[in-house]
């Protein structure tokens, strides 16, 4: 085993420091630096010291020293974290984020291969309004909710031996510079919660070490949708939907998150539309997850195959009055509302029978009675809805036929005037 040679120094500067000797103790650190500047946490402890007594350029220079190895050594996040601490001794200080931005920030745009697992509805995702050119036009943050995402191939990092992370990785340089600038870090003890379902979010985080599990409530009791690890991303939803926390996060372990306020996503996202496809990406997996995890029509197949059953849908959007199932039609398929509203109406006067949200079904009645829709289905805010059209539908009753009476008891319901049973939350995703 190595011999830490500057032991005895460590004891002592710790002592100085416990015994209130703060300047004797930075000393000692500065000297174990001097000698060997790879010893981190001791660069760090100067940087603490130097901050506590004052000492403002020695404590951002130090935090700037240890904030680029961290960087060097593939923990961008960490790195990240100290950058608030600059920020706040020294708010005009630029070069730290700068020099970790361009370590990390994205090459331009390449033909090369997908990094990031596409999304499950990414091959049915079809192109509706706005082609645009990268880099030439802004997205809002309100229009990634409706716009189904299109296929395409993020950037690869600017140095490619650096770890990739599911948002930063594909921020482009300048994007990076300023995200950096923007968060704030905080340290969170395992079991508390950095997310509570149900409130109003106005941030995003992104986990910069340890591990959250993202769990909803439902009528059984909480549901695990997702363990999250470092690099991962969480508390999109809340702000694209403009509506309140979708799920809970929670800590697992000690974890370090980095938070970002609303207005610096929704700048990132205007001016750098590389994010926003990355927000649109995992915003729409996430409904998807959340909805097969949730509604009862998914639950007789395991999750591999509720993937793949995801797979066979096809990704809409609708805008606010658009029709989804004409009345007195052949019914297309079975539809899943995932984000929005969804209003029925029958009749030439159009009298509204139901309201649903996220995670209801509709285009059921059609498909098991195979006879004309009852109904019209309009979308009653931007929705964005995924179908299963006649084919797949059959493919996936002869799959697990146990399907049909989940879909039948849903039908009922309806036909009785009952609202129908909705997912297993009686909250709603929007
Ligand atoms: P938000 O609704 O703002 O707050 C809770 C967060 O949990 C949500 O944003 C997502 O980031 C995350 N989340 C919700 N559903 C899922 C899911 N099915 N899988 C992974 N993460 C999710």
């Amino acid at each position: 085993m190595a011999v830490d040679r500057f032991k005895k120094q460590k004891e002592r500067a710790q002592k100085l420091a416990q015994d209130g000797d703060a300047a004797g103790a930075l000393a000692v650190y500065q000297a174990i630096v001097a000698d060997d500047p790879q010893e981190l946490a001791c660069l760090t402890r100067v940087a603490e010291l130097s901050r506590q007594l004052g000492h403002k350029a020695e404590a951002v220079a130090a935090y700037a020293r240890v904030a680029e190895r961290l960087a060097e050594d593939g923990f961008l996040f960490k790195a990240a974290a100290l950058v608030r601490q600059i920020l706040e001794l020294d708010p005009g200080h630029t070069q730290t984020q700068a020099r970790l931005a361009s370590m990390y920030g994205a090459a331009p745009p390449t033909s090369g291969p997908h990094r990031i697992p596409p999304a499950a509805t990414t091959k049915a995702s079809r192109p509706k309004r706005r082609p645009e050119a990268e880099g030439t036009q802004s997205t809002r943050l309100a229009d990634l909710v409706t716009d189904p995402i299109r296929p395409s191939a993020p950037p690869g990092p600017a140095t490619p031996a650096l770890p990739r992370t599911p948002l930063f990785s594909e921020l482009p340089e300048a994007a990076l510079r300023d995200a950096l600038s923007g968060l704030s870090a905080r340290t969170v003890a395992p079991e508390q919660a950095i997310i509570a379902e149900g409130e109003v979010g106005q941030s995003f985080f992104v986990l910069a070490s340890g591990r959250v599990r993202v769990t909803k409530q439902t009528p059984a009791g909480p549901l695990v949708l997702a363990t999250l690890s470092e690099g991962a991303f969480f508390g999109e939803m809340a702000l694209l939907q403009h509506g309140p926390r979708t799920a809970s996060v929670i800590a697992e372990t000690p974890c370090e998150v980095l938070e970002l306020g609303r207005a610096l996503l929704e700048d990132l996202t205007a001016r750098h539309p590389t994010v926003a496809k990355v927000l649109q990406r995992f915003y729409q997996q996430r409904l998807l997850g959340t909805a097969t995890a949730t509604h009862p029509f998914f639950q007789p197949f395991t999750p591999g195959e509720r993937r793949q059953l995801a797979d066979r849908f096809q990704a809409r959007a609708f805008a606010e009055g658009e029709v989804v199932i004409a009345e007195g039609k052949k019914g297309d398929g079975l539809y899943v509302l995932l984000s929005g509203a969804l209003v029925v109406s029958v009749g030439p006067e159009r009298r509204v029978v139901a309201t649903l949200g996220p995670g209801e079904i509709v285009g059921e009645m059609s498909l098991l009675d195979d006879r004309p829709t009852s109904a019209e289905v309009r979308a009653g805010a931007a929705s964005w809805v995924l179908r299963l059209g006649r084919s797949g539908f059959s493919a996936v009753v002869s799959q697990r036929p146990e399907v049909l009476g989940v879909l039948q008891r849903v039908a009922e319901e309806r036909r009785d005037g009952r609202p129908s049973a909705p997912p297993t939350t009686d909250d709603v995703l929007v």
